[in-house]
């Protein structure tokens, strides 16, 4: 696909998102790549994909599209259900016939977090919220496309859009208390770190099938939470801020149930690419630092995350 020095046509749908945004940032050499955001291409709306695939021809298809709401999914079913699954089986589908090479993004809330070792790729999926249901609904979609690869992943953030450490930042700032959950455990992962894996992999054809990939080590939101207040102190990104408050997740209800433990192996992964992730909190930092350089000012940034 990359070979004889041709350029090679990608489509990064979802372009407006965490993870759109950080791929189109890390566009490797030798690839044209067409940002198709959500307002140039609704993955739900069937016409409008084959249409846009007829007319770009790419080689590659990532998406990085999806319904990431996970409490509004409880009651918006429908919605999530179009993005994450009847969307993507149609994407699926058309990229299949055309021959185009698809990477496809899911989630480790196709566990049910019972786990006490990391979940390895062919661990059984046992979705307990919607939007994990939904997002097994289109990796099974996607497992009907022989060029197809998903690859699952944890607790994206960046320094755009609706992320933990955007909120927890904000919250800090206006002097608000920050509760942290201190039994769920998953490995936080930094968008720019996962945009480098996405390009490596979607070069890379005979891919197919399941991968993990996540930054390194696990941290319960609450580890995450001290973490982002002493990386972002140390930066200067903030000034003062109050320790977080640990709860447990009984004592914190949210509409959609959460895995307690969803660490996902990526030693495959990693070994298959020569590809070390970085230590999550490695991937911290170097956010952070990106926030602080940009705008030492909370209206620039645009703060107004939430996890
Ligand atoms: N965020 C996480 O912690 C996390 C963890 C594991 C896996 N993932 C998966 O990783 C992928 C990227 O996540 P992210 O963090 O980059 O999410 P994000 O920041 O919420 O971006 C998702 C993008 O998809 C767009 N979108 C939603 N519905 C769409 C539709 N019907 N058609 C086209 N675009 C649509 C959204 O547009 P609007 O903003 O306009 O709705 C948004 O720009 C998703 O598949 C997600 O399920 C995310």
């Amino acid at each position: 696909m990359c070979g004889g020095g041709a350029t090679v046509k990608a489509a990064v749908l979802g372009a407006g998102g965490q993870v759109g945004r950080a791929l189109l940032a890390a566009i490797p050499t030798g690839v044209e790549a067409d940002p198709l955001p959500r307002c140039a291409l609704d993955i739900a709306e069937c016409a409008a994909l084959e249409e846009t695939l007829e007319r770009l021809q790419p080689d590659v298809v990532i998406n990085a599209a999806g319904y990431t709401a996970v409490d509004r999914a409880e009651v918006e079913q429908d919605l999530a259900f179009a993005a994450n699954a009847r969307g993507v089986a149609h994407l699926a589908n058309a990229c299949a016939r055309r021959r185009i090479r698809l990477v496809h993004l899911s989630t480790d809330h196709v566990f049910d977090g019972k786990a006490s070792r990391p979940y390895g790729t062919g661990d059984a999926c046992a979705p307990i919220n919607f939007y994990g249901y939904s997002k097994l609904a289109g990796e099974r979609a996607v497992g009907a496309h022989p060029y197809a690869l998903v690859v699952r992943t944890s607790r994206i953030y960046s320094r755009h859009g609706r992320n933990f450490v955007r909120a927890v930042i904000e919250r800090f700032r206006e002097a608000r208390a920050v509760h942290a959950v201190r039994d769920q455990f998953a490995a936080p992962t930094s968008a720019p770190c996962l945009a480098r894996y996405l390009w490596r992999v979607a070069l890379r054809p005979e891919i197919t099938g399941v991968r993990h990939w996540t930054d390194a080590g696990e941290a319960s939101w609450y580890d995450w939470a001290c973490a982002i207040r002493a990386e972002a102190m140390a930066l200067g990104l903030l000034t003062h801020a109050a320790e977080p408050i640990p709860v447990n997740s009984v004592d914190y209800p949210t509409a959609a149930q959460r895995p307690c433990y969803s660490v996902l192996d990526t030693e495959r992964s990693a070994c298959e690419i020569d590809l070390e992730p970085l230590p999550w909190r490695t991937g911290l930092r170097a956010v952070l630092a990106q926030m602080q350089y940009e705008s030492r000012s909370p209206a620039a940034l645009g703060l107004s995350g939430r996890s």
